[in-house]
């Protein structure tokens, strides 16, 4: 069942404590990527997902890094184009940049102008949402774009930190921490 998918997922996610920093509870995502089984089975949900929403899809954005690993395979899977938005000095070519802060941090996201055109729908995915910092900058420079976002999709969800208030837009997480 969909259930027990999700729950084979859940089994592989590890909790560390006082990583990055003293307080902060890290969720590994990595070890549900050494099961390949799991990690299909992870996929093939948030495929799922998104083919359910029964929307016209053109991209899937992906968050730098984990956010990446995420985004290639779904973008694969759907058929449509993937585009990174990386952390800022990386990307060649014409950019916009907005900056952020995270549970543990903060830094500038960057994506190049060509890569979406005005009006496209697009699905943004990262593996985790915590405060929520990342996932809003992810959304405003796609906005700067002129494009749709059709859904925010995260594996994880650290629902204390109420980073789902801190979006206008639709959010789904596979599953949820508190
Ligand atoms: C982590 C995670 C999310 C973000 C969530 O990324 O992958 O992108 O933090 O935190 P927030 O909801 O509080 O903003 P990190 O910046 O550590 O980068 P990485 O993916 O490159 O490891
Ligand atoms: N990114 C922000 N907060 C995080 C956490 N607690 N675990 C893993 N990644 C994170």
């Amino acid at each position: 069942s969909k259930a027990e998918r999700i729950e084979r997922v859940r089994s592989l996610i590890t909790s560390i404590e006082g990583f990055p920093k003293p307080g902060i509870t890290f969720r590994d995502i990595f070890p549900v990527m050494r099961d390949p089984a799991v990690f299909a089975d992870c996929m093939a949900l948030l495929t799922e997902h998104v083919r359910d929403l029964k929307q016209p899809i053109d991209a899937v954005v992906g968050l730098d890094a984990r956010g990446f690993i995420f985004g290639i395979v779904l973008a694969q899977q759907l058929g449509v184009s993937f585009v990174p938005i990386r952390k800022a000095g990386k990307l060649p070519g014409e950019t916009i940049q907005v900056s952020y802060t995270l549970e543990y941090g903060s830094a500038t996201f960057e994506v190049q102008k060509d890569a979406l055109q005005a009006a496209q729908k697009v699905i943004i995915i990262d593996d985790l949402l915590a405060t929520g910092g990342t996932m809003a900058a992810a959304c405003k420079l796609i906005k700067q774009l002129e494009c749709d976002i059709v859904e925010c999709v995260v594996v994880i969800e650290l629902t204390d930190l109420k980073g789902r208030d801190k979006l206008t837009d639709k959010i789904f997480s596979l599953t949820t921490y508190s």
